[in-house]
């Protein structure tokens, strides 16, 4: 048996058959495709559309078919084009005549959009899941070191000092979003496509109730023809997943950074960097050069699908088989990366010294000595000019702030005093003392509320 020839005189050209096949990567879907099988069998039985012995025989069929597959003894053939037709041939092989009833009341268009459903539903589990393991390894490691400062950047120049847990917790922050747009998404990709047929419904009477409880479906799709053309779900799954790369390959930077010598604030697990053939003393972050390398092939995927579905006149068209392996790809770059920047984070180990050092140098505290002015009275534009000049001063001195006199700064304001001293870097983080600050006091109710959402979502 080759693909489908009814109302065709010849074979298809081999060219055709290698062009057009899709079960090299398709076959990925088997315990999909199967499940909703064995589900839509069920319902054809319950409704007198075939009898129950036949609904029994299909059944037993479809269930060795799975297990041959597992066993990696089923002979998947490209000249049956696909994933479903292949395991078709092979049931009808098995039961005899009576497998030509399975896909009664069912097309290819429905049983396709079923399977997407189905995967993508999974597929969003999964990386909801590793959100959550690489979330909990930010949280540890904020907890670990949770007095550690750190400058914080703009333009990537020191600007002022944060702790270093704020700056995870952001990473949290961003990835508590991509866990909602992943949730989000799941609502849209949880609807059954099943019972569309070709385009324009079925003609036998199917239960459509059943077939969406059985599979867990929350939602039965109300339009047939949008419900086989629609991969709507797909692309919201590699915007969301290409969202979340893009904030995976930020932290990954700062990784990459920090653990060279010119920052040196982290030192990687030896277990998580990778040597160089020809430098012995090349310590490299590879596996987070690859998560920010890998993003590219993300954004491309999603690009890929949106350029394909554009234009395409309703309903099923063929150009849609090119869904899946941008998708399969994305979702394996996605859980993969999640995984390993969670163990690189879980294991890595912070230079608390260095950190704090770099605090030093910078005049990191500059704002505060512009607000130290304003709360004497003087207004934020020229307190800030005042302490420009301050700075270029200490620059051409070579000093840092606390090392210039009391005469120094009555120089450029008669509203200093004695207390310009207690401007620290522990001052200023205590400083910012407001929701959402660098305070201590408020990074650890940041960090506990965290912690409780992690555990709140794992409920
Ligand atoms: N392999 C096809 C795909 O992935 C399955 C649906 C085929 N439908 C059809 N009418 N040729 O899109």
């Amino acid at each position: 048996m080759s693909q489908i020839r009814g109302r065709f005189n010849k074979d298809a050209d081999k060219l055709t058959e290698a062009y057009t096949a899709s079960v090299q990567f398709d076959k990925r879907l088997y315990p999909y495709d199967i499940a909703g099988s064995i589900v839509h069998v069920r319902m054809l039985a319950k409704q007198g559309i075939i009898s129950e012995p036949e609904a029994q025989t299909i059944i037993g069929g479809l269930n060795s078919i799975k297990e041959e597959i597992e066993q990696g003894k089923f002979d998947f053939k490209p000249e049956l084009e696909d994933i479903h037709m292949n395991i078709e041939a092979s049931l009808i092989e098995k039961v005899g005549e009576v497998g030509g009833k399975l896909h009664t009341a069912r097309s290819r268009n429905d049983q396709i959009a079923l399977d997407m459903r189905l995967f993508t539903r999974d597929a969003i589990a999964q990386s909801i899941a590793g959100i959550r393991g690489l979330q909990k390894s930010l949280v540890d490691l904020a907890e670990a070191n949770k007095d550690t400062i750190i400058p914080g950047y703009t333009h990537l120049q020191r600007a002022q000092p944060v702790l270093l847990a704020h700056h995870l917790l952001a990473y949290f922050e961003m990835f508590q979003r991509d866990a909602g747009r992943f949730g989000c998404c799941y609502e849209r990709t949880d609807h059954l496509p099943l019972g569309s047929g070709a385009l324009a419904g079925v003609t036998y009477k199917i239960d459509r109730e059943f077939l969406a409880r059985e599979l867990g479906f929350d939602r039965i799709s109300q339009n047939s023809l949008d419900a086989v053309s629609d991969r709507d779900f797909v692309i919201e799954y590699e915007a969301a997943a290409s969202l979340c790369m893009m904030h995976l390959s930020r932290l990954a930077e700062e990784i990459i950074l920090w653990s060279s010598a010119e920052f040196d604030f982290i030192e990687l697990d030896d277990a998580y960097a990778t040597g160089s053939s020809i430098m012995p003393q090349k310590k490299n972050p590879d596996v987070a050069e690859l998560a920010r390398g890998k993003t590219g092939r993300v954004y491309g995927n999603l690009m890929a699908l949106l350029t394909t579905m554009k234009g395409l006149p309703l309903a099923y068209n063929k150009d849609m088989q090119e869904d899946k392996e941008g998708l399969f790809c994305t979702v394996d770059i996605l859980l993969a990366t999640l995984e390993a920047m969670a163990g690189m984070m879980a294991t890595l180990r912070i230079k608390a010294d260095n950190t704090a050092q770099a605090t030093k140098q910078g005049y990191l505290l500059a704002t505060d000595l512009a607000d130290y002015l304003v709360k004497k009275g003087e207004p934020f534009r020229t307190a800030h000019d005042i302490v420009a000049r301050i700075i270029s001063y200490a620059v051409s001195q070579d000093k840092t702030l606390d090392m210039l006199s009391l005469e120094a700064y009555k120089q450029f304001s008669p509203r200093f005093d004695e207390d310009v001293y207690s401007i620290t870097v522990e001052s200023s983080l205590a400083a910012r003392d407001n929701i959402g600050g660098t305070a201590p006091e408020r990074v650890a109710q940041a960090l506990a509320d965290a912690r409780k959402a992690l555990e709140e979502s794992s409920t």
